[in-house]
């Protein structure tokens, strides 16, 4: 019988790679920000997750504006990262796990989420800093991958309800899934951040809080503003928080917070670390 072990959730900012890459972790700049993660070792350590299902959005690198899945879910053998422009190395490839996948992919169908499955797949910094960040020295990745992306780009975006029970789904697959893995759930992205127009730079501590104080105990408490309200709240990037929110639901019903570390700004972004156990 597969395990949950737990929900691992942190902001993506393209940024933190390049603090990586040169090894600035503990200048004045990065250090708040990387301080919230040897508590994200130590517990990635303990729990020892082999499979990762990711909850990110594309910027990019996958669909475009022409094209975009509202939720799409990777179904592949192997994923690569490739250069986005950022200046960034190219990353590991990432091995997939397309039983699971088609696992997932059924329940979702069977529960009537319209999804778009893809045999082939890029990730992009949605997922690889957060991998960076939660396994820095790792030769090959230690987890396979189940990556899926919610449309946080081109409006209509997908309500923050719509996301939460889709993750909700997720789960039921994860609880029926009969291998004997353990499974880490992933968020990615947020929280709070505009990257354009007028309001560039823009962030809401309060918003946040709000977010990560329910997070664990009350998500649905986050379905309760829509996406114009949430865009307004968290700023045009900030709806990523509905990568967290699939997260928290695809995690189970009940849960505890056992870690948090919230540093503004990273970038043009309030960067924000949650670990959550089932309770
Ligand atoms: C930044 C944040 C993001 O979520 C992203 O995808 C790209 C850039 C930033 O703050 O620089
Ligand atoms: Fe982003």
């Amino acid at each position: 019988m597969a395990e949950i072990v737990g929900a691992y959730f942190t902001s993506h900012v393209p940024a933190i790679g390049g603090a990586i890459h040169r090894g600035d972790q503990q200048t004045p700049y990065w250090k708040p920000f990387f301080d919230g993660f040897p508590k994200v070792h130590e517990w990635l350590a303990e729990v020892k997750p082999d499979v990762a299902v990711v909850f990110n959005n594309d910027h990019g690198l996958n669909f475009f504006l022409d094209k975009l899945p509202t939720f799409a879910v990777g179904a592949a053998a192997e994923y690569s990262n490739a250069d986005e422009g950022w200046g960034l190395p190219l990353y590991k490839p990432f091995t997939g796990h397309p039983e699971l996948s088609w696992h997932i992919i059924e329940q979702l169908v069977g529960d009537e989420f319209d999804i778009t499955t893809c045999q082939e797949m890029k990730v992009d910094h949605a997922l690889s800093i957060p991998f960076e960040l939660a396994w820095p020295d790792a030769a090959a990745w230690p987890v396979k991958l189940v990556p899926i992306h919610i449309n946080t780009v081109q409006h209509p975006l997908p309500s923050a309800k719509r996301c939460l029970a889709m993750g909700r789904s997720v789960h039921r697959a994860l609880a029926s899934w009969t291998g004997a893995e353990r499974i880490v759930v992933i968020g990615t992205g947020g929280l709070s951040h505009q990257l354009d127009g007028k309001r560039a730079g823009f962030i809401n501590p309060d918003y946040d809080r709000f977010c990560m104080d329910h997070l664990a105990s009350d998500p649905d408490a986050l379905t309760g503003h829509s996406i114009r309200e949430m865009v307004r709240l968290a700023g045009t990037q900030g709806v990523e928080i509905l990568n967290w929110i699939a997260a928290r639901g695809a995690l189970g019903e009940c849960a505890r917070e056992i870690h948090r570390n919230y540093h503004i700004p990273i970038s043009n972004t309030a960067a924000a670390t949650m670990l959550l156990e089932t309770a």
